[in-house]
């Protein structure tokens, strides 16, 4: 297994160019197998999590092929519509071949996905949706055992919680079914609105983009996609905040601020510049702090789409503990996000966790240490990554496999950064 080592202290300066999202080509990629046909996906990222997901596919019959950073599936010949439990455990994502496979075939066997790191996160808002449609599931030997004889038959379905992937989900089941579906209560995150466009594309009727009022028309057939893929805004929100906690300034390109807008607001009020164009934003400090920069303390709670990402929760709360007081951070998403508190303790963080709110007493700028220290998942692990880049001394993250789910060549961005960091064997 291969550790990260961060050696610490290092204002980053410069530019670093963005990916395409992770959670946005996850589900285009499953849209592809709603239509036979050869789907082109641009801007696709090279991550383990899409590399788990090309395997799920291939798995099911899908053809791949990828030159730099354009994606071709062809899902003509599709042999299997069943996700095995080996392949779901390792990425929850896999849930979303479900309403595609529905949608086209009428039937689809997937493993349900059991609970992670940062929570339970069942599955039954997908299931409860599925049904309102018409679809029979089945929960047996660990498996989702769904058909239906025909169409799927539009409905209105109602959210109790917007959710990312069971939107996303009910968004490819109905826009083959027969009539009009309605989503109340959706998720409004940009990698729907991505998702929403493929789907237009390909010639489905959807309307309410960017709203929480989803209503899709069924059509009968769909044609192939050629969809470029949404820059990720996680991973422009994590070398925005590596950047401020290391007191040094940049620029992060080929993004979209239009969809980090609580972030940027926050990093404004801890103190810090942010400029933005279409596709860039530049990170700085105020002239009078640039030699000895302070940081304010600001509370965030994390919300669905446009709130404050919990996706970016943990990697904001390495950059407060650099802050000069005390402040907040509520997680009101996942009811198990703070695996990183402990880990960020070893390096000196003063946290103290009180049900879903972390008190987070800010040491300074200089105020942590390099610690050896275990990634427990993917955001949680670039927060070591952020402290460790910020602290004094070495760092050396255990478990890496984690980040290398989401972050696409970290090493060699973060080097480009003036970062001193390596992946080494344990
Ligand atoms: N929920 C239910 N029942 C369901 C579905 C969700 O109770 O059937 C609850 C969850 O337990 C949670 C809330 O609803 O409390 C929202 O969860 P959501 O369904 O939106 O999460 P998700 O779709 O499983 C996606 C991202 C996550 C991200 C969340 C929240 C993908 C592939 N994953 O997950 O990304 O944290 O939305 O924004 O899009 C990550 O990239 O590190 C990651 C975990």
């Amino acid at each position: 297994m291969e550790k990260l080592i961060v050696e610490g202290g290092i204002p980053l300066h410069g530019e670093v160019r963005i990916s395409g999202a992770k959670n946005a080509a996850l589900p285009l990629m499953a849209a592809t197998l709603l239509t036979p046909g050869r789907h082109t996906l641009r801007n696709a990222p090279d991550l383990r999590d899409t590399r788990t997901f090309i395997r799920l596919m291939e798995n099911l019959g899908v053809k791949s092929e990828r030159n730099g950073d354009v994606l071709i599936l062809d899902s003509t010949h599709l042999n299997s519509t069943e996700a095995p439990y080996n392949l779901v455990k390792t990425m929850r994502a896999s849930v979303l071949v479900l309403g595609p496979l529905l949608a086209r075939f009428g039937r689809a066997k997937v493993s349900m996905p059991g609970g992670c790191a940062i929570g339970a996160r069942p599955i039954n808002f997908h299931i409860m949706g599925l049904e309102r449609l018409g679809v029979i599931c089945n929960l047996e030997g660990g498996y989702v055992d769904a058909h239906i004889d025909g169409r799927m038959q539009g409905n209105v379905i109602y959210f109790d919680i917007p959710s990312v992937t069971g939107t996303e989900n009910l968004l490819m089941a109905a826009v083959l079914a027969d009539g009009t579906t309605v989503l109340r209560n959706a998720a409004r995150e940009p990698e729907i609105g991505n998702l929403i466009d493929m789907l237009n594309m390909m010639g489905g009727r959807i309307d309410g983009r960017d709203t929480d009022k989803l209503t899709i028309h069924g059509v009968k057939e769909l044609n192939p996609a050629d969809c470029t893929i949404i820059p990720d805004r996680i991973e422009t929100g994590t070398y925005l905040i590596a950047i401020a906690a290391t007191g040094g300034s940049g620029k992060v390109t080929g993004c979209n601020p239009a969809h980090l807008p609580a972030l940027l607001e926050k990093l404004r009020s801890a103190g810090l510049v942010i400029d933005e164009t279409e596709d860039s934003i530049s990170i700085s400090w105020p002239a009078r702090l640039q030699e000895t920069p302070i940081l304010g303390s600001v509370d965030i709670k994390t919300m669905p789409f446009p709130g404050y990402p919990t996706d970016l929760q943990a990697q904001y709360m390495a950059l407060m503990t650099l802050g000069s007081d005390i402040c907040v951070i509520t997680e009101t998403i996942f009811e198990n996000r703070f695996m990183h508190v402990a880990e960020l303790q070893r390096m000196g963080a003063k946290i103290r966790v009180d049900g879903h709110s972390a008190v987070v007493s800010g040491r300074g700028m200089r105020g942590l240490s390099g610690a050896p220290v275990m990634a427990t998942d993917l955001r949680a692990s670039s927060s070591l990554v952020i402290a460790g880049l910020a602290a004094s001394g070495r760092t050396d993250i255990s478990r890496i496999y984690h980040l290398e789910r989401g972050y696409e060549n970290l090493v060699e961005k973060l080097t480009g950064l003036g970062a001193r960091v390596w992946k080494e064997q344990e």
